[in-house]
């Protein structure tokens, strides 16, 4: 049978041989002690690389925004975020069932952020209205297409947050693409951020794991919250080696996934699909509308022939580049998909 080609997600990754090994050879301790090796040392490493003082482990990078989010936005207080931020939109509502969190939301730009019209969105404190507490932002932000948000935007967001004296949270699901596609440092990034969730379980291929990064004194509190969700976890070491070895061996090689994601967006351009100036790292958004298929049609139809596409809504498809897909995997996709829209 022939290998299927699973562009649905770079979630779907498997752990490498060598990733295994280190995984089999971690030396694990109880990481609610705070006593597990290989957790204290992926937390210090991760702080570090964003020039924060403290990192916490979580199992997941849903569980990682709540936390931030709760750290830095009290119930019945007001966070602000675009229309199609992960943490509103794909957290089933964490944030306000878990959180007490209100959120509003400006509209969805495609990731484009219009600095002033979030300023002018910011609540003061009063009796009666929600005061706003936080803006969060997607690094790379997924459902734009893995757009990479630009450093000046950043600091012109950052710059309306602290003048009116609320916190920044960045989802940095993917912010390692960020940084390989713009080469701006993770510090960098880092610096205009209270809090930052990173995800080890997605371009970085662990099977496991992301990373809530800000102050000492909001990860002692995050340590607490994580606890209180249920995410205290106990040898977890064994997972932390995994995000370890991802971290040394698997942030460069993301180039790889922008060329081929690049590849695959220009090959499938001639069919009026794909907006080349949005296919900045590993995602590619298919928009059917003026085709004469839908997003599920052409999903079945792929996968028929061993490719795995998302359909994102009835019109909107993805493709996303990852690891476990190859140049030779990349080309069949493309074939396949090519024979598909030429009809
Ligand atoms: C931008 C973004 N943030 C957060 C998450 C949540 O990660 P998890 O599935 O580990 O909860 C995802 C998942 O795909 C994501 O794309």
């Amino acid at each position: 049978m022939t290998q299927l080609v699973d562009l649905r997600s770079d979630t779907v990754t498997k752990p490498t041989a060598p990733m295994r090994a280190a995984m089999a050879a971690a030396e694990v301790g109880d990481d609610v002690y705070a006593e597990d090796p290989t957790v204290n040392a992926l937390e210090r490493k991760v702080a570090a690389l964003f020039g924060h003082e403290a990192a916490l482990f979580a199992p997941t990078g849903s569980m990682a925004n709540q936390i931030a989010l709760q750290l830095i936005v009290p119930p019945a207080q007001e966070l602000l975020c675009d229309a199609n931020a992960h943490v509103v939109t794909y957290e089933i509502g964490a944030a306000a069932a878990i959180g007490g969190i209100s959120s509003r939301t400006w509209p969805f730009a495609g990731g484009a952020i219009d600095v002033e019209q979030v300023a002018s969105m910011i609540r003061p404190d009063g009796y009666h209205a929600v005061p706003t507490r936080a803006i969060a932002v997607e690094q790379t932000h997924n459902m734009a297409g893995g757009v990479v948000i630009g450093l000046e935007t950043l600091r012109a967001l950052r710059e309306a947050a602290d003048t009116a004296g609320i916190a920044m949270h960045c989802d940095g699901a993917r912010i390692w693409h960020a940084h390989i596609a713009d080469g701006v440092p993770l510090a960098e990034y880092g610096a205009l951020f209270d809090t930052l969730s990173v995800c080890l379980s997605k371009g970085l291929g662990a099977p496991v794991g992301s990373l809530v990064v800000g102050s000492a004194e909001k990860i002692a509190k995050a340590r607490w919250i994580r606890k209180r969700m249920g995410g205290g976890m106990r040898q977890a070491g064994i997972l932390a080696a995994a995000g370890v070895y991802a971290l040394d061996n698997h942030v460069e090689r993301l180039a790889e996934d922008h060329v081929r994601a690049r590849r695959l967006a220009e090959a499938l351009a001639p069919f009026g699909i794909v907006d080349l100036d949005r296919v900045r790292t590993n995602l590619v958004i298919l928009d059917l509308a003026k085709t004469a298929l839908d997003a599920p049609t052409l999903a079945a139809r792929a996968r028929e022939q061993g490719v795995l596409v998302s359909a994102l809504g009835p019109r909107t498809g993805r493709l996303i580049t990852h690891l476990d897909v190859d140049d030779a995997g990349l080309d069949r996709a493309i074939d396949v998909l090519a024979a598909i829209f030429r009809g």
